[in-house]
């Protein structure tokens, strides 16, 4: 089979069989099939689609192109009994940091979170860094260190070793040169890879909408979870999918270390009330998919209460020292410089892009998968859309040292209204899974 037809095939609107796509993506990896070639096939793609049973093929390509997190009965409870093994995914936003509080407080419910999670590159964060911002902390456990913790403590958050579908890592650094990130069927396929090779019951995604996040309309965001949820049913992985607001930052804190501190707040029954909720939507959406609760409904008073009561913020303490990191509450942040509301009126706007380059030029974000973090630095804005101002009123915290003219511009990343304006809904949608 020469690549050359396939692309042609692709380029000309026609369906690729599992073996015509099973050759490209092991022609990727061993490097039999040219860079060059696999980059015209993911451009065909990007302006042709694919049809789901086209995408569902190239994620078990993809995921099989690795290995998977193997459960054994240590994995699954051991003495304690099976227990379903369930992940969130999220496609990425400012101050996200849900992962750090959704995997401890689903652990406290009998479920075995075992995360593989990423790093931030521009604007949004990455959990591993967050989590590297507590001393010590490592995110590469051996894999009998990862059954001993899921055994012990029910979950952990690692970052994926390059055995963890490398047809998906060679795929992306290819369509990070070439404008072909930006494909439902590649990025679709190229989540799932990842979450197949946890060896999951359930998956949950958070696809955030809007001007912080990857997706920056509904429409577009809504067929990203479509993709999701069809294509985890073709491949094997039942998923639902929540669509939620990212027309501003997920909480107060944006930066790593600020994060974890923020997390830790909302896992002591505090901090942000969005924050808490939608960990709490997110979670209990999980418990229902696994038949853990009747409903999502059902199981939301459990999960407030492992909050309110500490057991969940006992649980990350676990995992956090069993990860090899020292936390006491909280973690030093940069000296900080206030800025406050140059007058009255209510918040109508937040420039998320604007408060993501901050925290890139604090030192917070990189720009190069390898740029250092510093991770005292970043953000905390003290307004969410709908709330009224007074002139002179405090409304965001610089953690760093940003140029004048970077204040400035930061100045006027939140924009005010003369009249009320109404807050957004942070849950837009859900598609998939047991009500
Ligand atoms: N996140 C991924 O893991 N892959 C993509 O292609 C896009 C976002």
């Amino acid at each position: 089979m020469l690549p050359a037809s396939l692309i042609v095939k692709k380029r000309d609107g026609g369906e690729l069989t599992r073996s015509e796509i099973r050759f490209l993506i092991d022609g990727l990896v061993t490097g039999q099939v040219a860079d060059y070639q696999i980059a015209a096939w993911a451009m065909a793609v990007v302006l042709r689609g694919m049809t789901p049973a086209e995408t569902a093929e190239l994620t078990l390509a993809m995921f099989e192109s690795g290995q998977r997190l193997e459960r054994d009965s240590g994995q699954d409870g051991g003495s304690r009994g099976r227990r379903p093994r369930l992940d969130k995914h999220s496609t990425g936003g400012l101050g996200d940091k849900v992962s750090l509080i959704l995997a401890p407080l689903l652990a406290c419910h009998g479920v075995v979170v075992p995360m593989i999670s990423g790093r931030g590159l521009g604007l949004t964060g990455g959990t591993l860094d967050k989590l590297e911002s507590i001393p010590g902390f490592r995110v590469d456990l051996e894999p009998a260190e990862q059954s001993r913790q899921l055994d012990r403590v029910g979950c952990f958050i690692i970052g994926a070793s390059d055995r963890i579908a490398p047809a998906d890592r060679r795929l992306y650094s290819l369509r990070d040169v070439t404008g072909t990130v930006e494909s439902v069927p590649l990025i679709t396929a190229s989540i799932l890879a990842k979450k197949l090779a946890e060896s999951l019951d359930r998956l949950v995604i958070d696809v955030k909408v809007g001007s912080g996040a990857f997706m920056k309309s509904l429409p577009d965001a809504t067929e990203l979870a479509r993709s999701l949820v069809e294509t985890g049913r073709l491949a094997g992985l039942e998923t639902t999918a929540f669509l939620t607001d990212m027309d501003q930052p997920l909480g107060r804190a944006i930066g790593n270390a600020i994060e974890v501190n923020e997390a830790w707040e909302v896992l002591t029954g505090k901090g942000p009330p969005e924050v808490a909720e939608l960990t709490v939507r997110l979670a209990a959406q999980g418990l229902a998919d696994v038949g853990l609760a009747d409903s999502s409904e059902a199981a939301v008073e459990g999960l407030r209460r492992s909050l309110r009561t500490g057991a969940a913020a006992e649980r990350f303490l676990r995992m956090v020292e069993a990860q090899g990191g020292r936390f006491t509450g909280k973690l030093p942040l940069a000296p900080m410089t206030e800025i406050v509301a140059p007058r009255l009126g209510h918040v109508a706007a937040v420039d998320c892009a604007r408060l993501g380059r901050a925290v890139v030029e604090l030192g917070g974000g990189r720009q190069h998968l390898k740029s250092p973090i510093d991770p005292a630095v970043g953000l905390e804005i003290l307004v969410r859309i709908g709330d009224p101002v007074a002139a002179g009123q405090p409304w965001l915290r610089v953690f760093g040292e940003l140029e004048e003219e970077s204040m400035r511009e930061l100045s006027s990343a939140v924009t005010l209204a003369d009249e009320p304006v109404a807050p957004r809904p942070l849950i837009l949608d859900t598609l998939g899974g047991n009500r």
